[in-house]
């Protein structure tokens, strides 16, 4: 019966609405925590973890106090330390040593995924932000052709590589952050066509271009060299269009949407939720981290309440979960763990 449902997927090229699978959020107990809709729990924070290829690259993140850069060397004990203070869900950044114009190599970060993988049970989650522009020469999130035009077909087949290998590695979710029309249905596609049909696609759908970003692309060595993401990214003046883009990648099969950054998109969490019937998630920035870490160290405000505080504001605004650079101190700071 599934065969037939999915076969049309393999044999054609077709834009074919794929079976709604449910199940995808079902499948791990770490998964069903991720959802549910009582209480505030740790399960509902996702941590950032960023992995260098280089292993020269690794150490302290300016701007986010507790990150690092962690080579794959050293990523494996954070992991262990975080799973320890009670941390399901990650997010992976990989940043490969070397930039290229195409062709794009993770064989580092696949590496990991598995490693990490197979430690994490079903005690935990790994998502992987899946996105072109740590590996892109330009640190653009879109490929472009000879005339510095934006290739869209050649864009979508590089995302849909990375996701492919990133599933084929270990990975339990994709989470395309670079806002390419069409991407949720070309990864959806792709991903149906290689077997992880149960493989959930956390879209990041409503995302700003925003000067929020800052301490992020230092990490990720992801900064565009000429230009700014205006003509993919949100303009922070249009609801509608994050309304619509929200709508979207729904309708294209994806499992989970979020609003970025957080704190400026609070008016939207629950429109897109109701618009959508899915759970949207809030991505608290670096910029929005790094802003309370520098009240703190100015003395203005006690870092852990600012941020638990945050996170309350988030939830109270109806996101479903939270990317947070502080998800690792949820135990500390009195959350439960499910
Ligand atoms: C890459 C990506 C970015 C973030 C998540 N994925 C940066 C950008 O769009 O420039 C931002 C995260 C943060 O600031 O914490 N597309
Ligand atoms: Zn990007």
């Amino acid at each position: 019966m599934l065969d037939r449902v999915v076969s049309p997927l393999t044999t054609s090229r077709e834009p074919v609405a794929p079976p709604r699978r449910l199940q995808r959020l079902r499948r791990t107990a770490s998964l069903r925590d991720l959802v549910a809709e009582t209480g505030f729990t740790q399960s509902q924070l996702i941590q950032p973890l960023f992995i260098v290829e280089d292993p020269a690259g690794a150490g302290a993140i300016p701007g986010l106090p507790g990150n690092a850069r962690l080579s794959p060397g050293t990523a494996s004990a954070q992991f262990e330390r975080d799973l320890e203070a009670g941390v399901q869900q990650f997010i992976l950044f990989p940043v490969p040593a070397r930039k290229h114009a195409h062709d794009f190599d993770p064989a580092f970060i696949c590496e990991a995924i598995a490693t990490l993988r197979r430690r994490a049970g079903e005690d935990a989650s790994l998502w992987l932000d899946t996105c072109l522009c740590s590996y892109s020469h330009d640190g653009h999130c879109c490929l472009h052709d000879a005339r510095g035009e934006q290739d869209l077909p050649a864009t979508l087949d590089a995302l849909a590589g990375l996701a492919l290998a990133y599933a084929a590695a270990g990975a339990d979710g994709i989470a395309p952050s670079d806002m390419n029309d069409g991407r949720v249905a070309a990864l959806r596609l792709a991903l149906d066509s290689a077997g992880h049909d149960l493989v959930p696609i956390m879209s990041y759908s409503a995302k700003f271009a925003s000067q929020l970003y800052g301490p992020f692309r230092g990490a990720a060595n992801s900064a565009p060299t000429h230009g700014d993401r205006r003509r993919y990214q949100i303009d922070v003046r249009a609801r509608r269009d994050a309304l619509a883009s929200s709508q979207r990648c729904a309708a294209e099969g994806a499992d989970l949407l979020m609003v970025k950054p957080g704190m400026s998109s609070l008016d939207l969490i629950q429109p897109i939720a109701t618009a959508t019937g899915l759970a949207v998630g809030a991505y608290q920035v670096s910029g929005e981290y790094a802003a309370l870490a520098l009240l703190a160290r100015e003395g203005f405000a006690d870092f852990d309440l600012a941020l638990l505080e945050s996170w309350h504001a988030l939830r109270r605004g109806g996101a479903a979960f939270i990317i947070t650079y502080g998800a690792r101190l949820g135990r500390a700071l009195g959350l439960a763990a499910r």
